[in-house]
């Protein structure tokens, strides 16, 4: 657990959901002044107990904010909250900072650059690591934004993440979110269908895993999954509706840049079938049921 810093910077978390609470309440803990707003009242009033305020719209949450931060399902989402009725964007203090931690993909990360651009400071900051590591204020945050920002919004994330890693263009923090996540992607459906051939060759899948653990082929990202597979331990850690929404807004971005990305394009199809046999709610191991 972190040291507990009095500080005067007041933040306002919009999005309380299962990446926003924790950091509502890692800020909290850290002595910032939280005001927070969720679209659903009640994910939001829990965190009153441990000091946060509740407020009834984005702009009422905004309205004293020194730092802004959105931790919404995706960039329409985001959108919405900052410029609809009762947005937060038109209610912000010209000197505060927007911190935009959802994975939204790169043409929305543009959008809402540009919608922050001569109104406030924008710091583009996804997170890798799911919500264990939120709760735990250990993050890693693929942040970009003005140099000169820096310094003013570091101590917010070293309050959330274990390391910040700072890039150079607006935007290039999605980048790297979304590299990521294919790279996740191509190891869930990896070792889902490996996992099935193991079991079609005749073979013990734990024996699959047994091997991989001790070889440089093992990952322990997929190693993990892949017992989560064997075991049909579904218990949502990083959901498969995020992981399929991120596989999407991956193929976007290649698409925008004429990029070939076939794995992606194929394991998709499979896990939007997933997702209509009803595993959208369950973790990205859930996969495995498509394979
Ligand atoms: N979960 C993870 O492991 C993980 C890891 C890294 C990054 N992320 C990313 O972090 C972001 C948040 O994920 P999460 O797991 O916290 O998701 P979540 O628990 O589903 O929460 C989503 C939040 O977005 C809100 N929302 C959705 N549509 C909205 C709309 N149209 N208008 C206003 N609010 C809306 C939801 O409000 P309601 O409560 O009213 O539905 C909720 O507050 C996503 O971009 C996700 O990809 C997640």
């Amino acid at each position: 657990m972190r040291t507990t810093t009095q500080t005067t910077a007041t933040v306002a978390v919009l999005g309380t959901g299962v990446m926003g609470a924790p950091i509502a309440r890692n800020l909290l803990r850290a002595g910032y002044p939280v005001r927070v707003w969720n679209r659903s009242p009640g994910k939001a009033e829990a965190l009153a107990t441990l000091g946060a305020r509740i407020a009834s719209s984005p702009a009422e949450a905004a309205s004293d904010a020194d730092f802004l931060i959105t931790m919404l399902t995706d960039g329409d989402a985001v959108e919405t909250t900052m410029t609809g009725s009762e947005g937060a964007l038109a209610a912000l203090p010209a000197d505060a900072v927007w911190v935009q931690m959802s994975t939204v993909g790169v043409g929305a990360t543009e959008r809402l650059a540009a919608l922050a651009r001569g109104r406030v400071a924008f710091v583009d900051a996804p997170v890798s690591g799911s919500s264990e590591p939120a709760e735990r204020g250990e993050l890693l945050i693929l942040a970009s934004g003005d140099r000169a920002l820096h310094t003013r919004v570091q101590p917010l994330f070293d309050v959330l993440g274990r390391r910040t890693l700072w890039l150079d263009r607006v935007g290039d923090g999605s980048s790297l979110k979304l590299a990521l996540n294919n790279w996740l992607a191509v190891l869930v459906e990896g070792m889902a269908e490996t996992l099935s051939l193991t079991e079609a060759l005749g073979l013990d899948p734990a024996l699959l895993l047994a091997t991989l653990a001790e070889s440089p082929l093992g990952s322990a990202y997929a190693t993990a999954k892949g017992r989560a597979m064997v075991e049909r331990d579904f218990t949502p850690g990083f959901p498969l509706r995020h992981a399929d929404k991120d596989a999407a807004l991956v193929l976007q971005a290649a698409e925008r840049l004429g990029h070939d990305l076939p794995l992606t394009g194929a394991l998709l199809k499979r896990w939007d079938e997933a997702i209509s046999a009803g595993h959208a709610e369950d973790d990205v191991a859930a996969a495995v049921t498509a394979a």
